[in-house]
């Protein structure tokens, strides 16, 4: 499976589910508990994430998250890590029925690269349609919830990474372009608003799931 044409159709195939949103939006927590989710209504499903998700990838992530570097280049790295992860792992796992569930996948590169950055998104668009040709998650979970919750949620218990350490406008340019992204993907991309219970946003997320399922 080396490119995204040669993917059977739905249903024949499984579902790629994806999270995205700012740092510190709570995310995470969801991720291996929609795998479960769909492993209890007797699908094969298996998480991953982004930067990351194959050893070259995670050998990226280490860089990408840790060392200083161009524009350009954070932005060619994060579609060479993805190549690789689609290649090797996400696609073969669809063709055979597997449902993937990913910690961030190319919104991310729109929100921060684009949004957060100030790359043009034609160029962010011409290495996406090289990477993916037409290939989108199914289904997208965008976390929103204000920044400062967002910060205050970082802040208090972890090491920052590079990108967590950006201002608070940065942040702010990130969010927005998440949300600007949601509203051109037509249905694809599914707004949560973050700011309550667990148990809310599992029903949330189960709703839209259900209706995924073969
Ligand atoms: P994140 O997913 O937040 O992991 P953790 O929860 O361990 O901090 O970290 C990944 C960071 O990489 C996040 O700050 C966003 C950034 N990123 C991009 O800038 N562009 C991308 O295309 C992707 C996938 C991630």
């Amino acid at each position: 499976m080396n490119h995204p044409k040669d993917l059977p159709p739905a249903p024949r195939r499984g579902r790629f589910v994806t999270f995205e949103g700012i740092d510190g939006a709570g995310k995470s927590t969801h991720v291996e508990w929609v795998a479960d989710w769909l492993r209890e209504r007797g699908l094969t499903a298996e998480t991953t994430r982004e930067p990351g998700g194959t050893e070259l990838g995670e050998r990226l992530r280490e860089l990408l998250l840790q060392s200083a570097m161009g524009l350009d280049t954070e932005a060619l790295l994060m579609f060479a890590a993805r190549a690789e992860h689609l290649r090797t792992r996400i696609l073969p796992a669809l063709e055979q029925g597997c449902w993937v569930v990913s910690d961030r996948f190319t919104d991310a590169s729109f929100a921060y690269q684009c949004g957060g950055r100030g790359l043009p998104r034609e160029r962010l668009a011409t290495l996406e349609s090289w990477v993916q040709g037409g290939f989108q998650p199914d289904i997208t979970f965008l976390f929103d919830l204000p920044l400062e919750v967002a910060r205050q949620r970082i802040i208090s218990h972890r090491q920052l990474d590079r990108f967590e350490r950006e201002q608070a406008d940065f942040h702010e340019r990130v969010r927005l372009a998440y949300l600007d992204r949601a509203r051109r993907s037509g249905e694809r991309i599914k707004v949560i608003p973050a700011d309550q219970p667990v148990d809310a946003i599992r029903t949330i997320l189960a709703g839209h799931l259900e209706k995924l399922l073969p």
